[in-house]
């Protein structure tokens, strides 16, 4: 089939290769000519496992292509995907700026029949709001071209996407036309093999799906801090607390883990948003309020570890802190949200100086941070430790496991270990002479 996808983001770009790896012919639109450039010449603008043979394959075999010319790309597809960025309002509510544009590109070169599909995580009635900007365009130029728009939200998670991509344990279809629905399970045929994993419904349940699946994995997350606060108080190990409930299919053992907050480009945004548009709807987001609530105080908890252990945020003034993981998540280079900006700032904040290290995320931290006297982006873990005081490991990269305690106890002035992802056994980093502090680990 023709594919025609706007913007090359995690979700575009993923997409899109995805569709051209199982034979479908995809063109992928960007209105930065730079990034379809690069593109082109097999520069990947993201760090994605497993993504760049595949660009790299699926472009030389001529079914992905990259371009800046909408209207051609529109002419050409059946199916046109819209997925381009939706940032958080002012008000936290999802922008849908780039959505519409799109949506009035393609009224204006639409050429012969198409589905229309909504990538992007928008909220709910925006595929009427699509639809009529689509309508809109076509009737400004007097043309009558028939075309569906559907919602097939993504569940890509980062640093895992090619695989969720090809994999997948759902995908979602929401449309009311027959025809449509038809196309795009012609479409995702190849994903949909051994057992049906496409549901189709309605489009604002799919709409609405996805802010759900989103807030529910936050909510879980969320709720696991607030019991390992909890646990911190009571002298309660919070690792024991999972353990003991994980086991209940009902709780089950994923999304579970407590820890310095969650980040990244989705929960944080999609939670807002879903509030926001549950308030517009005269509901009010008791529960989401308190899942972003919960988020936000837990960003700062690592600090607050810190400043209980030196007696207050005052000790902390030129102090070198060596901080291992500045990505959201393990396995992407992406900072959006993520707790270590939170951590950082407040370093700072209380004068102390910052050595850190991060396998992917060092370009994209300098790029956020640029130089400052008080952040060293160090090229390994052990350059990180050399001349700090303390440690705190803030992303659970796979590396970070397993240190050799005895290096680490030699390296820190002060021998304290702030674990914000419960990676090291208490007793064995207490055994090592290095004192502990994990989330949620008072006993
Ligand atoms: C998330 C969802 O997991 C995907 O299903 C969804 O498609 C995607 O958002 C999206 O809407 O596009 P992603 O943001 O890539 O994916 O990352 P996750 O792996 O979900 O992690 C999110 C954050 O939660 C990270 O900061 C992670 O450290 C944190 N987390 C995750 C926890 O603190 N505890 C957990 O148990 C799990």
């Amino acid at each position: 089939m023709q594919v025609t996808i706007f913007g090359t983001g995690y979700v575009g770009l993923v997409t899109g290769t995805c569709l051209a790896d199982v034979g479908h012919n995809v063109v992928c639109v960007d209105i930065d000519q730079a990034k379809v450039e690069g593109l082109n010449r097999g520069v990947i603008p993201i760090f994605e496992p497993g993504l760049e043979p595949m660009v790299k394959a699926n472009h030389a075999a001529g079914r992905l292509r990259f371009t800046t010319d909408a209207a051609a790309a529109i002419e050409s597809g059946d199916i046109i995907f819209i997925a381009v960025g939706t940032p958080p309002d002012e008000d936290g509510s999802a922008d849908l700026r780039y959505v519409l544009e799109v949506a009035r590109t393609i009224g204006r070169h639409l050429s012969r029949p198409a589905v229309v599909v909504d990538k992007s995580t928008v909220p709910v009635g925006t595929a009427d709001k699509v639809r009529a900007a689509i309508a809109a365009e076509l009737q400004a130029r007097g043309a009558d071209i028939a075309f569906e728009v559907a919602s097939n939200p993504e569940f890509l998670k980062e640093g895992d996407a090619v695989n969720d991509c090809m994999r997948p344990d759902r995908i979602v279809i929401g449309a009311s036309d027959p025809d449509a629905i038809e196309k795009l399970k012609r479409l995702y045929a190849p994903f949909n093999r051994n057992h049906e994993r496409i549901v189709v419904m309605d489009v604002r349940s799919a709409e609405l799906t996805k802010y759900a699946a989103n807030a529910m994995l936050a909510t879980k997350i969320s709720f696991m801090n607030e019991i390992a606060n909890i646990a911190e108080r009571v002298g309660a190990d919070v690792e024991m607390v999972r353990h003991g409930i994980g086991s209940d299919p009902r709780i089950g053992w994923h999304f579970i883990y407590p820890g310095a907050g969650y980040g990244g480009s989705c929960f944080p945004k999609d939670v807002q948003a879903l509030a926001r548009t549950a308030q517009h709807h005269g509901v009010e987001p008791r529960l989401l309020n308190a899942v972003e609530a919960v988020n936000e105080h837990q960003k700062g908890h690592l600090f607050e570890l810190m400043a209980r252990h030196y007696g207050g945020v005052d000790a902390l003034r030129g102090k070198t802190v060596a901080v291992w993981g500045l990505a959201f998540k393990p396995n992407t280079d992406d900072m959006r949200e993520a707790s270590s900006r939170r951590l950082l700032a407040q370093l700072w904040e209380a004068g102390a100086r910052v050595r850190a290290y991060d396998p992917e995320a060092r370009q994209e931290a300098q790029r956020i941070f640029g130089e400052r006297d008080d952040l060293l982006l160090c090229d390994s873990a052990n350059a990180a430790l050399a001349d700090a005081d303390a440690l705190v490991v803030v992303t659970e990269w796979k590396p970070f496991r397993s240190p050799d305690f005895a290096r680490i106890r030699g390296a820190l002035a002060d021998a304290v270990i702030f674990d914000g992802r419960n990676l090291y056994h208490p007793d064995e980093v207490e055994a090592a002479g290095i004192a502990y502090y994990g989330i949620g680990r008072g006993r």
